[in-house]
């Protein structure tokens, strides 16, 4: 008896032009493009395994050893018929020779080796871990299936796990067609592109947020006005701007654009009824020292060192080039000390390099 098992990790990905809003929450739809980038497998990754047997009653999942029920219509439901679909239809139906292992129930277990559900990306690197490893286990991998194939899928798992399928500068466009088809992650450069970019993981606290994104952005879109403006006047033009400073290596640019997005994104959360807070007072103390440092810099005329960005959560990822590194680590942790025994081993400040495409 044949055993059908794959295991895939996948890496986050930390947006620069923030993804916050949906137009269409079952297909996970964004009301803005965004634009990330994809970190190494080092520290923040998911590793999925799935395996599919005749004996299994049903489709179960395991996250970090805890099980989480499958609920009808979910989105985990939903990633796992999606890929099932091109199994059947881009091979069983094909080749009648091949076996037909998407009749068989799978069984998904789950890993993070980082803090879930703390606004470190943890649905993008599950959600791309998790479609890729079923892709695997069902032979659906390139030339016959796509990264775009596979992000598409991944999109209505968690909208951010789309932009996981790609390595470097991602771009996730809004799309306009209402099924989704073009709503979908394209490389905007590859990591090699941009060899001396670095991002640094500042993790103040690993506690699971107290509104997960899915909630929180449809709060946002139900009751802020700020984001009607931001969606409108604000990102189109980020979004030009920084594929720009992207493709010309441009890092004041991109620092200040980076900088600009995260503050409005919490701006818009802020703006929300009732008001979400995802940063708390060690991640504004972060900002005001990376602010400090680079105004001294651009007063030498020498540009900005670094950009701080804040997801869904208070942990802090900063943007720098390898010249600035070990002066912005030195910083951060003579502002922060961190006192032997006083963090878990997973708190703390670590260096990530970019990553290169996951399903190459
Ligand atoms: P985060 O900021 O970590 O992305 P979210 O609120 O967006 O937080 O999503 C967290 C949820 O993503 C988890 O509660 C879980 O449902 C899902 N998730 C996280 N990691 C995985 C994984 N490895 N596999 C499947 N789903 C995952
Ligand atoms: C602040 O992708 O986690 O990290 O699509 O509902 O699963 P769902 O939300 P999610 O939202 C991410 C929001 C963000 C910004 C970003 O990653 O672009
Ligand atoms: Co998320």
């Amino acid at each position: 008896m044949a055993l059908y098992e794959a295991t895939s990790s996948a890496p986050v990905n930390i947006a620069v032009i923030k993804y916050w809003g949906k137009r269409d929450t079952k297909l996970i739809l964004p009301t803005n493009s965004s634009l990330s980038v994809t970190l190494s497998q080092d520290h923040l990754r998911s590793t999925t395994t799935s395996r599919a047997d005749p004996s299994f009653e049903r489709d179960r999942l395991w996250l970090n050893g805890k099980e989480d029920e499958i609920k009808p219509g979910s989105r985990l439901e939903t990633c796992i018929r999606e890929v099932k679909k091109l199994r059947r239809e881009l091979i069983e139906e094909k080749d009648a020779s091949q076996p037909k292992i998407s009749q068989y129930y799978v069984h998904i277990a789950s890993y993070n080796n980082f803090p879930t559900a703390a606004g470190l990306a943890s649905s993008a690197s599950g959600f791309a871990a998790l479609v890729s490893s079923l892709a695997h286990l069902y032979n659906l991998t390139p030339p016959l299936v796509s990264p775009s194939v596979l992000s598409l899928i991944a999109r209505q798992g968690s909208g951010s796990a789309c932009r996981s399928l790609y390595g470097g500068f991602v771009a996730w466009n809004k799309g306009s067609s209402p099924d989704g088809s073009d709503s979908l992650a394209v490389e905007v450069a590859p990591a090699s592109h941009w060899p001396n970019m670095h991002a640094l993981i500042c993790v103040v606290s690993d506690d699971k947020k107290g509104t997960s994104s899915t909630s929180g952005m449809q709060r946002t879109v139900e009751t802020s006005t700020l984001l009607q403006h931001r969606i409108k006047h604000v990102v189109p033009e980020r979004m030009a701007l920084m594929e720009k400073a992207i493709q010309e290596r441009d890092f004041d640019t991109f620092a200040r654009v980076t900088m600009a997005d995260s503050n409005s994104f919490h701006a818009v959360a802020l703006d929300t009824e009732p008001p979400i807070f995802y940063m708390n007072d060690v991640s504004r103390a972060i900002i005001a020292v990376i602010v400090e440092l680079n105004r001294i810099s651009l007063e030498q005329g020498k540009g900005y060192r670094a950009a701080y960005t804040y997801d869904a959560g208070p942990n802090a990822v900063i943007y720098t080039l390898d010249k600035d590194i070990k002066d912005i680590i030195q910083l951060i942790v003579s502002f922060f000390p961190q006192k032997e025994g006083e963090f878990k081993d997973n708190l703390g400040v670590f260096g990530e390099q970019l990553a290169g495409n996951i399903n190459a």
